[in-house]
């Protein structure tokens, strides 16, 4: 059987290690996997160096999509995508996440009449202003193996009609991640990380990443925020690694962030991980974190009006805070004055999702 993993953009790579590391002592069995990268994430500090740090092999095939509007970065992913199925002729195509490349490829699979196994499926924000949730539903409708992360996963396919024995309650390969790498940064030397100094003479501080195009590329919501945030930082400081898009919108919006907040480049995973996890808070309106923070137990204040992971709200430490100044201080005033929220970690988020996922998809070889 042949497999072709995808990934394109940053959160993806997360995703596909724990896989990878899972195919690895499989592939003796007659199972032959590959990696395509599609390019939709490019700069070094966005694509390499999760390579390089997620111990992932070098992409067998890598698709140069580069940026672009949505139609033109989704076209140039399909374009690219569906000469390497005709030459590999894989029987699934395994997609992760929501990202563009995750539609993409899932499409072009499907009209080549090949299996897709979705990672990260049923997951719903339901709303469509999203182009997440547009992947999401997308990338659903075509699958034909869905696993699923989270309890409200498998009520929202069922609602849909996708069949049950199509869907495996798996956990989650990003939680896999999260635990394999905390496990090496615990055996690494940290005064080699280049954040180290940063950390150490912070007494205390919160964590903040911010990216989504309807926090940043608004210039009204983006200034509201930040005048949130400077407040904050007055009381706290806030190490903030910029995310390229949200960088190039602060400068073109001229919106001026308080010297309180520490503007670093986009860090690489181990990193990230070094100063999120003794954050007193963390903020963000990435998804992975809200789940990450939640598997650790660090107070999460999502910047959004909804989010498709209830589960970090139902059970885990996350709290939706919207994206006005208001939302953003009443929380944080709310967390000065000692509220915190008991959080437990949710069901199958053990770091053996990637072995599931895995073990279910050998089994699918006899259903081809
Ligand atoms: C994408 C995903 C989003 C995910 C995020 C994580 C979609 C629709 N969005 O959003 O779900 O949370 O990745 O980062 O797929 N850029 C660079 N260097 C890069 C990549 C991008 O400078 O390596 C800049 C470019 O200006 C580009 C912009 O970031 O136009 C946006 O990149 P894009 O991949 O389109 O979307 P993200 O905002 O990164």
């Amino acid at each position: 059987m042949k497999i072709l993993l995808v990934a394109g953009a940053r959160p993806n790579f997360m995703k596909i290690a724990p896989i990878v590391r899972a195919l690895k002592p499989r592939s003796v069995h007659g199972l032959v996997w590959k990696i395509v990268h599609t390019g939709q994430h490019y700069d070094y500090e966005m694509s390499q160096t999760f390579f390089d740090e997620l111990e992932i092999p070098e992409p067998d095939f890598f698709l140069e999509a580069g940026s672009g509007s949505h139609a033109e970065q989704t076209a140039k992913i399909m374009v690219a995508f569906e000469k390497v199925c005709q030459d590999e002729k894989p029987d699934i195509v395994v997609v992760v996440g929501d990202v563009n490349s995750t539609l993409a490829c899932s499409v072009v699979a499907k009209k080549l009449m090949i299996k897709v196994a979705h990672v990260e499926a049923g997951l719903r924000s339901f709303d469509l202003s999203m182009p997440e949730e547009i992947n999401r539903m997308v990338t659903d409708t075509l699958s034909d193996y869905f696993f699923v992360t989270e309890k409200s996963g498998i009520d929202n396919l069922l609602k849909e009609g996708k069949p049950k024995k199509k869907i495996h309650f798996v956990g989650h390969v990003m939680i896999d991640n999260l635990f394999y790498q905390l496990d090496r940064l615990n055996h690494q030397d940290p005064s080699q990380l280049s954040i180290y100094d940063l950390k150490k003479n912070l007494e205390k501080y919160a964590f903040l990443t911010l990216h989504r195009p309807s926090n940043v590329d608004d210039r009204a919501t983006l200034a509201d925020i930040a005048t949130a945030l400077n407040e904050i930082s007055d009381k706290v400081p806030i190490v903030f690694p910029i995310h390229p898009r949200t960088k190039k919108m602060l400068k073109s919006f001229d919106i001026k962030l308080s010297q309180n907040i520490h503007l670093l480049e986009p860090l690489g995973f181990r990193e990230s991980l070094f100063l999120w996890k003794d954050a007193i808070m963390v903020m963000t309106d990435s998804g992975g974190l809200q789940e990450e923070t939640t598997a650790l137990g660090i107070p999460c204040f999502t910047i959004r009006e909804n989010t498709e992971r209830p589960i970090t709200i139902e059970e885990g430490t996350n709290t939706l805070v919207g994206n006005s100044s208001k939302g953003i201080l009443e929380a944080f005033k709310k967390f000065e004055q000692g509220s915190r929220k008991e959080g437990k970690v949710p069901e199958l988020w053990d770091g053996k999702a990637s072995e599931r996922i895995v073990d279910v998809l050998v089994n699918v070889k006899e259903t081809l």
